[in-house]
Formats: structure tokens, sequence, C-alpha cells
């Protein structure tokens, strides 16, 4: 199987306080992003990856792909305001309609290639699939001043890729444009027009950088990634 990854990369990064996206803060003397896309290029079954970021960082961004040439092709394009705009920036540019389009967070660099196989099969099969993994902590839910316990059985941690059907994917964006809904992911917008997705277990690695403690998490698993290679 082939796909087209879209990648994200053009937020702000808020919550991570570096003062600029933290797609450039770097993790081990290497920009976040880069080891996001590396997974993507690694990858044979990724055929194109579309690598979507904000306009006054295209510079930044092209410099960057210069000084690290893929043998994937990758395509830069303008996100929006919103994640959900950024996505269907990045739709509107893939060429292959035939093949599944996997959705993912720049953010998230630890993505396993077994993941991504497992995604397009789903997709290829289901017509749309997401990444998740149980959640470990008891979750509660707040109402006035009272707070209720959820059954942890029944809870899932969603992660990214998600990967869809093109036209699912992107009659689901559409519907939801009209509607005025923006959903926190992808397939939060195809489970509103009433369609099921499939799941498929993720692994708890596969972290978002989010907050700056995130990044101490991120250094840690790389060192342990190359002790493992050293031993
Ligand atoms: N993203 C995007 N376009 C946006 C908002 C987010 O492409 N308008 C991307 C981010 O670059 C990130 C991913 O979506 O890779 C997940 O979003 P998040 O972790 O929330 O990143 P930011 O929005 O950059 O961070 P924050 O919410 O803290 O500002
Ligand atoms: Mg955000």
């Amino acid at each position: 199987i082939k796909y087209t990854a879209i990648v994200l990369a053009a937020g702000q990064g808020k919550r991570m306080g570096a003062g600029h996206n933290k797609q450039f803060i770097n993790i081990n003397d290497k920009p976040l992003i880069l080891y996001t896309l590396a997974v993507f290029e690694q990858d044979d079954w990724c055929g194109e990856i579309i690598l979507v970021t904000n306009k006054q960082e295209q510079d930044q961004i092209e410099r960057l792909l210069e000084r690290f040439p893929s043998t994937t092709p990758i395509k830069a394009v303008n996100g929006g305001a919103e994640r959900q705009d950024s996505v269907h920036a990045g739709l509107s540019v893939v060429q292959r309609k035939d093949i599944p389009v996997l959705i993912h967070d720049g953010a998230r660099p630890f993505v396993m290639e077994e993941s991504l196989h497992q995604l397009a099969e789903a997709a290829v099969e289901k017509g749309a699939a997401l990444l998740a993994v149980p959640v470990t902590d008891t979750i509660k839910q707040k109402e006035g001043r009272t707070l209720t316990t959820l059954d942890r059985n029944k809870l899932w941690a969603a992660q990214t890729p998600q990967a869809f059907q093109y036209d699912l994917i992107t009659k689901a964006h559409e519907e939801a444009q009209e509607r005025g809904y923006y959903g926190t992911d992808d397939a939060s917008l195809v489970e509103q027009s009433g369609k099921e997705v499939a799941v498929v277990q993720g692994s708890y690695d596969n972290i978002k950088l989010t907050t700056p403690e995130d990044l101490h998490k991120a250094e840690a698993y790389l060192n342990n990634q190359k002790e493992k290679e050293t031993h």
C-alpha cells in the first residue's frame, strides 16, 4: 500500500512557551520537525509528504529542507488559523485521491512505522482509522461543583496519525465547514457524519510535545533509543 502523509506544523506552540513555533525547537541538536519528517521519509509506503507550515515561516522551513534533502517528495503549503484549517489546506493539494491520506501532528516525532502501516491498511479496508491508547489515569467529569468518575475501561486517548480514504475525509471537512463545527482532531469530523472510525492501538511513546516538560521526556526517549542501539 502507498499513502500520502499530511504533516501539520502551522501552529504557534503557545503552551510550549518557547517564544516561537515549537517545530523548530532542537532536541539533541536537531529541530523537532525533522524527527517527524524522517519517520515518513524512511517509510517506503509513504509516496508524498505534504508539510503544512506558517506563511511567515516559509523561508525558515525551505532552508531546513535544503539542508536535509529527502528522497520522498515534500510539498510545503501554508496552513490556517486553526488546526482544522491547516488540515483543509493540506487536503486541497493532495494529488493521489486513490490512496489513503495519513494526517499527523508535526509535534509527534516518535510514531512507529508499524503503526503507519496498520493505519493505512485500516483506512483502505474501513475508510477511517485513528491511533489511540487506553487511558491510564482515572478521568473525572466536572459538572458545576461535582465530579463524576468515567468508566476508564471505555476511555481511549486519541493520537495521530489518523488515516482516511481521501473522498471520505474531504467530504467530512466540507460538511464541518458548512456547519461551522471545529473539532480537535479529524476523526471527530467523520464521527459527526455518523461514520465509524476504526481504532488502531498505538504506543505510549507516541507523545505530542506540548509543554516544556515534554522536551525532557523526548530527550530521555531518544537517549534510551541510542543506548539500545549501542547494546
Ligand atoms: N497545527 C497546525 N495549524 C494550526 C494549529 C496547529 O498545523 N493552526 C499543528 C501544530 O503545528 C501541531 C499540531 O497541529 O503540530 C498539534 O497541535 P498543537 O499540539 O496544539 O500545537 P500548537 O497549536 O502549535 O500548540 P499550542 O496549542 O500550545 O499553541
Ligand atoms: Mg494548538
